[in-house]
């Protein structure tokens, strides 16, 4: 069974710092946003990316995409003022009742071979999320004061892509409006309806690109790939 993807990139990229949208960087001559579409153009399960994107950069995005030669976009939606309400809008725009996955646009080193572990993990149980176990030591902490340390065994760190039915995380996200619930992503938005969410492993080179020093490690992940360095 093939999948639709939602691609939220209405995002603003403070905590870049670019003075713009983070998703118009350039990682190896390629912006980011791009990097992360063509994943989803090459992946065969795939048959459809429904792009979210800010209403002012419409057409620099359509630009973008002609010049990249990509033909998978069948819908460019604008987004909400946070990314739950981007992916809601995205999910709206949606026919019939596909597998859906939901993919950060500001994580472009996904690779298929996760996605379709993924889309696995979803037809043998059910809503489905990439991520990895958790390396740091994590504490709670309270006015400066550490509290308590939680155990890291049964910690993970949770990445996207995350793979749902479309009539069920539709109607979590409409729950979640209707009870102004945010979460901080979609399988949080699940659980909130009580449905519990598969983990899946993936690996810690599909980072969100998020603050300067992302831009770094996501070079050092291209000059991996590309045998730059062993
Ligand atoms: N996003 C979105 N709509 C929003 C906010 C975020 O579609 N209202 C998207 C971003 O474009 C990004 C993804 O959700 O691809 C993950 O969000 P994040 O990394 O937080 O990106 P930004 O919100 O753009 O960055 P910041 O929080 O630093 O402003
Ligand atoms: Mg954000």
């Amino acid at each position: 069974e093939k999948y639709k993807v939602v691609i939220p990139a209405a995002g603003q990229g403070k905590r870049m710092k670019a003075g713009k949208n983070k998703q118009f960087l350039l990682l190896d001559q390629v912006p980011l946003l791009i990097h992360t579409i063509l994943v989803f153009e090459e992946d065969i399960l795939c048959d459809g990316i429904i792009l979210v994107i800010n209403k002012d950069e419409f057409d620099d995005v359509k630009q973008l995409l002609l010049e990249f030669g990509i033909k998978k976009v069948e819908k460019l939606v604008v987004g909400g003022k946070e990314r739950q309400q981007s992916v809601y809008e995205g999910l709206k725009s949606i026919e019939g009742d596909p597998i859906v996955l939901v993919h950060d646009g500001a994580r472009p080193f996904i690779q298929i071979d996760k996605i379709h572990k993924l889309v696995s993990a979803f037809i043998k149980n059910g809503s489905a999320t990439i991520g990895t176990p958790v390396k740091d030591t994590i504490k709670e902490v309270v006015d400066g004061k550490a509290t308590k340390t939680v155990d890291r065994s049964r910690l993970w760190a949770i990445q996207t892509p995350q793979a749902f039915r479309h009539s069920q995380i539709y109607r979590a996200h409409q729950t979640a409006e209707s009870n102004n619930y945010f979460g901080t992503d979609d399988a949080s938005i699940m659980e909130y309806i009580g449905e519990s969410v598969y983990i899946v492993e993936g690996d810690y080179e599909n980072i969100k690109i998020t603050t300067p020093e992302d831009l770094l490690f996501g070079e050092a992940i291209i000059g991996k790939r590309k045998g730059e360095f062993k």
